[in-house]
């Protein structure tokens, strides 16, 4: 309880006024309703601040797809520093080759100078992050080296796991006696280059599963053993990235054990054998007037007939690919520069489709190949990474990336629950479940400062709903 407690009193900003005492801070850890006096300003209060419109929209798009964008720390006030930070930026994205900014630089720098600058005081930021919030126990675990980046985290075997794409080293902790354990990943890379480790997820079977999007690699990892199983010959300069996933939140494997990956930087889908390493490449539906690297053909997921639904974050589609039969068509989403991101699928065969510049969440139906619905979340000015549907109960998660928050969504009666997490600038990408009702995701900002914590490490957090 005493750690516990301390947790809550370092991570939450109001806590630590000399005036609120212990016992609200141990009823809040409890409760998780916040002390209401004087919450933070979140990034997602900043985004609600600016206008909304397309620029704002792309600018979501190019912002905040590595950190938080705005308060706390993704923040300048003046135009020579945006200047210098936006120049800084630019480069980030070319020299990792992400095509991720659709805006230039002078067009970025005019508009932040004019809208997103001056002192926060001043600029009467509404509090829109300040919802009610379910009630829950967290608890961080601690893990790897603080200057990594880790995009992603799952569980296996009774370990939580995240991989840093520069370092090429795996980091494990056992979620019971708290031991932690370190691989070097056999990356392909030139010494001292980063393999890009990016998704994890795991297969039925368990095993744990990494796709390295600079080394064009797919690493299978057992958990058991300490042993990697690589996989290679994809598609040069597709930059691997997802495994297409079903909707118990595996990874997607059809009668013959094959799975798929989606690739960032071309317009494939690629079928890989797990036992013989085999690889066939799928053509998707090629996007008009936009270079193919910039498209971001980004997640997918496979439904009951093993046909795959697929998203393309900057191209703005949902698209569709039967493997059977090699058949595929596009749609656009229903307004430009929406960020459709890391979708999820669920029993019904229905699409979860999170929209990063909305805040979104749109519903497809498969079966009738038609828009069932939007789901607004609680909290404006939030951008979604990611759904994730619990394989245990059926309820849909989604990333409050901008909120410091994860939303709880019922998946009949749409009904959302927000969890508040710990920390300030808790940019987040993925949700996992074990079979006791634990929720987990990760800390997985890219620079990992930029997270606002005391651990000098990677972070998995668990959280125990109450509610
Ligand atoms: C490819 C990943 C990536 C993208 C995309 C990105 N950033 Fe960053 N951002 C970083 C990294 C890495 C740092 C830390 C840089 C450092 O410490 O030198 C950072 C730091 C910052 C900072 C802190 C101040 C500074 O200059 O270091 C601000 C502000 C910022 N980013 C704003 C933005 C804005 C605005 C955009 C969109 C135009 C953006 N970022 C897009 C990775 C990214």
């Amino acid at each position: 309880m005493i750690f516990l407690y301390l947790l809550t009193w370092r991570a939450d900003p109001q806590c630590s006024t000399m005036k609120k005492s212990a016992l609200c801070c141990m009823a809040m850890l409890v409760m998780a309703a916040g002390c209401r006096d004087k919450p933070p300003i979140r990034s997602s209060d900043y985004m609600a601040s600016l206008p909304d419109g397309e620029v704002k929209r792309k600018l979501i798009m190019g912002c905040t797809s590595c950190h938080q964008m705005g308060v706390p720390v993704a923040l300048r006030n003046t135009q020579a520093e945006w200047q210098g930070t936006i120049a800084k930026m630019l480069k980030l994205d070319e020299d990792l080759r992400l095509h991720l900014i659709p805006l230039s630089q002078q067009d970025l720098v005019n508009w932040l100078t004019e809208h997103g600058s001056g002192p926060l005081e001043k600029r009467n930021i509404r509090i829109y992050s300040d919802v009610p919030v379910a009630a829950a126990t967290y608890e961080e675990f601690s893990l790897g080296n603080a200057k990594g980046f880790y995009h992603d985290m799952a569980i296996s075997h009774g370990r939580a796991y995240v991989a840093d794409y520069f370092g090429n080293k795996l980091y494990g902790i056992d979620l019971k006696t708290k031991k932690t354990e370190t691989h070097n990943i056999p990356v392909s890379s030139l010494p001292g280059k980063p393999g890009g480790a990016h998704a994890i997820d795991t297969t039925r079977d368990g095993k744990l599963w990494i796709t390295f999007t600079k080394s064009e690699q797919v690493m299978e990892f057992d958990a058991a053993t300490g042993r990697f199983r690589i996989y290679g010959g994809f598609t040069k300069d597709g930059n691997v990235q997802y495994f297409v996933l079903d909707a118990d939140r595996n990874i997607y494997e059809d009668n013959n054990r094959n799975f798929w990956v989606s690739h960032f930087s071309k317009e494939i889908l690629t079928r890989v054998n797990r036992d013989s390493g085999e690889t066939k490449v799928f053509a998707t539906t090629r996007t008009k007037n936009m270079l193919e690297a910039s498209v971001h053909l980004y997640a997918a997921v496979a439904d009951s007939k093993g046909r795959l639904w697929y998203t393309e974050t900057h191209g703005n589609h949902m698209g569709f690919l039967d493997p059977a039969t090699g058949r595929t068509w596009e749609k656009p989403m229903a307004i430009a520069w929406a960020g459709p991101k890391r979708l999820a699928i669920d029993k019904n065969d229905m699409l979860w489709i999170p929209e990063l510049a909305t805040g979104k969440i749109t519903l497809y139906d498969t079966k009738k190949e038609t828009v069932a619905g939007q789901i607004e979340l609680p909290i404006k000015g939030d951008y979604i990474y990611a759904v994730r549907r619990n394989p245990y109960n059926g309820d849909m998660w989604a990333t409050g990336s901008g909120s410091d928050s994860l939303y709880r969504i019922d998946p009949v009666s749409k009904a959302v629950r927000v969890y508040r997490l710990p920390r300030l600038g808790t940019f987040t990408r993925t949700v996992a479940f074990d079979p006791q009702g634990n929720v987990y995701t990760s800390y997985a900002s890219l620079p990992n400062k930029h997270t606002q914590m005391p651990h000098d490490s990677a972070v998995i957090l668990k959280i125990t709903p109450r509610d």
